[in-house]
């Protein structure tokens, strides 16, 4: 990532912004500015007064976070990252709002934050489309966007940047632990999936299906949405069991929270989850590592929902016209069973 550490450089960049800004619209303030002075030199003090104007709290930039709702451990697990920005970045103002897993209330929030005329919105979308023209006002009104953990269909050009998971990479993954897993044994799926029409759960349905190609013993029996929430993911578990509880002998849950509640339906129905029935799932949540360490569930494709200092990174590189990289990938891990226990005392979510 280009972004090594652009506080220093928006600090500078925001005054020049302003110097530039006041020198364009007031005539006046021209005059202040010392003609024998070389441009570095005006830059750096105009910098140095920044620097100050910052640090008396004076210069801030307005961050508004359109948040998906609280669906899930990792959700609860990015919100508190991005509420913990202005703690770390004090030059920051955040404006955080939770759209309850509703696009209509996320459309609702970036229009508000547009009113508002914040310097940056971020949007976690709950959905990939239906974006274009929040995102064409956005850009009228010149308040950059940036699209966090999930992704849009939209046309590049209508945000400034993204920064998340490739989820798609994350579905290929879980395939190739269940490849390595079965080998040419029959391995019959269930599949929880997250929300309907969401990045996480199109890429990841996208990614596996993909992997699987040509391994003709893995068959997806079948699918359904549990919406990324632990209570639904029990729900559909039990309908999975009662239907087709001796036909299958794998589980995808798109997240760990619908796993856990699949691994509670599982051992309800009198079987053994991670052994009569092989799971894999997406996170990597404290509960799902203790799970897995308790030999519960098999594997967890990682998804990392610490976002927020890369996220007031990159808000101040948007915000002040310095470089950063268009698209930021999570770099996101495998977890398989043996190496739970090991791994459980290092989450940090
Ligand atoms: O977009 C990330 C996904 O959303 C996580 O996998 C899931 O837990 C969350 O609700």
């Amino acid at each position: 990532m280009k972004l090594k550490k652009v506080s220093a450089l928006f600090i500078a960049a925001i005054m020049i912004g302003t110097v530039v800004t006041g020198c364009a619209s007031n005539p006046a303030s021209t005059t202040a500015v010392n003609s024998t002075e070389s441009l570095a030199d005006q830059v750096a003090s105009a910098a140095e007064s920044a620097a100050a104007s910052v640090a008396a709290g004076d210069k801030k930039i307005v961050l508004g976070f359109a948040q998906v709702g609280a669906e899930s451990g990792w959700r609860t697990a990015e919100t508190a990252s991005i509420k913990d920005i202005p703690s770390k970045y004090p030059n920051i103002e955040l404006k955080f709002s939770d759209a309850q897993q509703k696009q209509e209330n996320q459309l609702k929030a970036v229009r508000t934050f547009i009113a508002q005329k914040v310097d940056v919105i971020a949007i976690d979308p709950v959905v990939e489309t239906g974006w274009d023209t929040v995102l064409k006002e956005a850009q009228q009104a010149k308040i950059p966007v940036i699209i966090v953990d999930r992704s849009v269909d939209s046309d590049a050009s209508l945000y400034a940047a993204f920064l998340g998971s490739d989820m798609e990479e994350e579905g290929k993954k879980a395939a190739q632990v269940v490849i390595d897993k079965f080998g040419t044994n029959p391995c019959n799926i269930v599949e929880i999936q997250g929300t309907v029409g969401s990045s996480a759960a199109v890429g990841r349905d996208k990614g596996f299906n993909e992997a699987i190609k040509g391994h003709d013993n893995i068959k997806i029996l079948k699918v359904q949405s549990g919406d990324f929430v632990r209570a639904k993911g029990k729900e559909v578990m039990e309908a999975f069991l009662k239907s087709d509880g001796d036909k299958f002998n794998c589980l995808i849950s798109q997240n760990d929270d619908m796993a856990v509640g699949a691994v509670q339906a599982i051992e309800e129905a009198g079987k053994k989850p991670g052994q009569d029935i092989f799971i894999v799932s997406f996170d990597g949540i404290k509960d799902m590592f203790q799970l897995m360490a308790d030999g519960k569930s098999n594997a967890i494709v990682e998804c990392n929902p610490l976002l927020g200092p890369q996220l007031a990174e990159l808000s101040m590189a948007v915000a002040s016209g310095a470089s950063y990289d268009k698209v930021t990938k999570s770099n996101e891990n495998v977890f398989l069973q043996n190496q739970a226990a090991a791994e459980l005392p290092n989450r940090k979510y």
